[in-house]
């Protein structure tokens, strides 16, 4: 099947926050198994309540984290072999063995809102250029979750479709538009949209790339936009909202400045040592 016009090569997993998880079902000082971003992740909060993504993979030799690894206020605990990890990933207990810089174990940088956590999907060790969004509300717990086949870009189309958006204005990393009811829709980077109603209530839905075939929809709220995602408008929303949609390319990759490769083999004429 021949895939729709402008949708042949995305990148199934835009850079930006996503919400993973609900803050009351993440264990404390434990770690529990999340699928995002097409990688094997684990989640879990500390006892001083910071939340924390990693790799459910331990760099040592691979035991699954998310299987009895424990995290406290300073360290990730490898169940297997005891190996420590700071929440920044670097290795500080290696048992009888040398610490080693070259393991680490990848952190993804993790926030929470309201009660969502979100994590940052960048390039491995990529600090976010942003933080998470800034809701004028999170809407309350998570009070749905679903999954649904698609792109995340089109499940969002489908969303804004679903609120009677016709077009919207791009600022930045957000994307402003009006409802049919005389709503005020937000898109926040890649992932969340926020619908403020006239009423004064406002809808949040996160959209979560989880294994390039299927997004994970949150939302908190009253809710009524997540019709969208359960009815299906995926495949139909293909071609539709065309400027939203160059906008979203933005997340297509990241917007921070790669780092300079390392330089083997022959010095540079300026490190050359004179005469
Ligand atoms: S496999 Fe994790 S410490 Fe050995």
């Amino acid at each position: 099947m021949t895939p729709p016009e402008g949708t042949a090569h995305r990148p199934p997993f835009p850079v930006g926050w996503f919400a993973v998880a609900a803050l009351d079902e993440v264990p404390v000082g434990e770690l529990m198994p999340l699928a995002a971003f097409g990688r094997d992740l684990a989640v879990g909060s500390a006892p001083g309540g910071r939340a924390l993504v990693t790799d459910s993979v331990c760099p040592h030799l691979g035991a699954d984290l998310a299987a009895g690894g424990r995290i406290d206020d300073g360290q990730v605990v490898c169940p297997l072999h005891g190996w420590c990890f700071s929440h920044a990933g670097s290795c500080v207990s290696s048992g009888a063995e040398p610490l080693t810089a070259a393991i680490r174990l990848r952190v993804w940088p993790t926030e929470v809102v309201g009660a969502t956590v979100l994590a940052f999907n960048g390039r491995d060790g990529e600090v976010p250029a942003v933080g998470p969004p800034d809701l004028a509300s999170t809407g309350g717990v998570d009070d749905r979750v679903e999954r649904c086949e698609g792109h995340a870009e089109d499940v969002v189309v489908g969303l804004l479709l679903a609120a009677g958006v016709a077009d919207g204005t791009a600022s930045g990393d957000r994307w402003l538009a009006n409802g049919s009811d005389g709503s005020t829709v937000i898109v926040h980077g890649p992932g969340t949209v926020e619908h403020r109603h006239p009423g004064g209530t406002t809808d949040v839905v996160y959209v979560t790339p989880v294994d390039g075939f299927a997004v994970q929809v949150r939302s908190a709220g009253t809710a009524a936009v997540t019709a969208a995602a359960s009815d299906g408008p995926v495949s139909g929303a293909v071609g539709t909202l065309p400027g939203f949609r160059v906008w979203y390319r933005r997340f297509d990759s990241s917007s921070a400045p790669r780092p300079r490769p390392v330089r083997s083999g022959r010095r540079n004429r300026s490190d050359a040592p004179a005469g």
